[in-house]
This record gives structure tokens, C-alpha cells and sequence, in this order.
């Protein structure tokens, strides 16, 4: 296992070499998955993130949003999650994107009544259980406009796609990717894209 996994288990120690400029956020996505994120939010004004942990995807994806356009990050930090997302407030500051993104310290139930009525754009990437993304659909239908697109990360069968994801990609498969209201885009890696049809 590469050096950052295993320092992402100590948030304290991580976020003081963070703040020294010795390592960037750690994030699971792969670039390939960032950049295939990057594309389909770049034109989106209302934009959510579910599971914002150290910050990486949040940076580089509220830093391709329109200067006039919103990233709301939603993340609990459970158990004294404080250097984990101060760490993630810096990686956005780094990008120059702070004024961008709006932080929503609440898991996803709770963050419902902090986020736009209207969302363009959806990253799905917290609680990877069969559950966990059954309450996350719930929010996205709930909020996603038509024609917006929602991506979902760990939901495909990707070689490096994570134990703890099983309940996500079948959660995927058995009902997201059966819904006639919505129209699968693309699939980089583990991360599936969809689009409300209009
Ligand atoms: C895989 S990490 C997110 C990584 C981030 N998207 C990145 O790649 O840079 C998952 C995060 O989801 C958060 N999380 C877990 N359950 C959640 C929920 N129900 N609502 C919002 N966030 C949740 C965890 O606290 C954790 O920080």
C-alpha cells in the first residue's frame, strides 16, 4: 500500500503535513474519474457533493464551475472529522476556489433542507452501503432537475473498485440503472454517470 492511504488513517498528523505543503489530499478516484467529473459539471450552476472527506475531488471540480455557479459539500466529518475537513477547506482555498463552495457539515438526510431546490449536478460518493446509497437516490431524484446529471462513484465493477463498495454497485444495478426516468451517459473506471431525462 502506497505511504498516503496509510497516512489518511492519522487525519492530525495528515493535516499538519497538508498544511506544510508536504503532501495534497488523498483521495480513492482516479484521475480518469476526475477528469470524466470535471466535464459533465463544468457547465452546472447548482452543483452537491455527497462525501467530501480531504477535498480533492471537490477542488478540482468547483474549479472548473463558472465563477457565478455553487459546489455544496456535504460531509458529517464524524468522530472529530475537524483536520479532515480543514484539510478539505485548504485543498479548495489552493485551487482558488473557495468562493465557490459552500461546506454542509450533516450527513446527506440532514443536509437536504441546506441545498438548492434545483441541483444540476450530483456527486454521489459517502456512504457506499446498499443502504446508504438508497437514502443518497432518494435526495437525488428528490432534487436532480431534468436534465441534470448525477455520477456515482464505487458503482461499477472496476478492477480497483473497493470491497466496501459491493452495496453500492449492486444497489447501481438493481435500481438506478433500471430507472426510466434517467439515461446512463458514461462509465469511467467505477463511476457511473447518468442523465434526468428531460
Ligand atoms: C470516499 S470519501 C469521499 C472522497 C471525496 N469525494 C474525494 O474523492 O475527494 C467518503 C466520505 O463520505 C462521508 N460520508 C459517509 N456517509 C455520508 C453521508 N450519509 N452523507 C454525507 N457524507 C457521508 C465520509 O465522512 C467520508 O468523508
Amino acid at each position: 500500500m502506497s505511504l498516503l492511504p496509510r497516512l489518511s488513517r492519522r487525519p492530525r498528523l495528515y493535516n499538519c503535513l497538508h498544511a506544510l505543503g508536504v503532501v495534497k489530499a488523498y483521495s480513492q478516484t482516479h484521475p480518469e474519474e476526475r477528469a470524466c467529473l470535471c466535464h459533465h459539471i463544468a457547465k452546472a450552476k447548482a452543483a452537491v457533493e455527497i462525501g467530501t472527506f480531504m477535498g480533492l475531488t471537490a477542488a478540482e471540480m468547483a474549479d472548473v464551475l463558472p465563477a457565478d455557479a455553487t459546489l455544496y459539500c456535504v460531509d458529517p466529518y464524524p468522530g472529530g472529522g475537524e483536520p479532515l475537513q480543514q484539510i478539505a477547506l485548504r485543498q479548495i482555498a489552493r485551487a482558488g476556489a473557495a468562493s465557490k463552495v459552500r461546506m454542509v457539515r450533516a450527513d446527506s438526510a440532514g443536509a437536504v433542507a441546506s441545498l438548492p431546490a434545483q441541483v444540476d449536478f450530483f456527486f454521489v460518493d459517502g456512504d457506499h452501503s446498499y443502504e446508504g446509497l438508497a437514502a443518497d437516490w432518494k435526495i437525488v431524484r428528490q432534487l436532480l432537475k431534468p436534465g441534470g446529471i448525477a455520477a456515482f462513484h464505487d458503482t461499477a465493477r472496476a478492477p480497483e473498485a473497493m470491497v466496501h463498495s459491493v452495496g453500492s454497485i449492486r444497489f447501481f444495478e438493481e435500481v438506478i440503472a433500471l430507472d426510466p426516468e434517467f439515461t446512463h451517459l458514461e462509465t469511467a473506471r467505477s463511476l457511473n454517470v447518468i442523465r434526468r431525462n428531460a
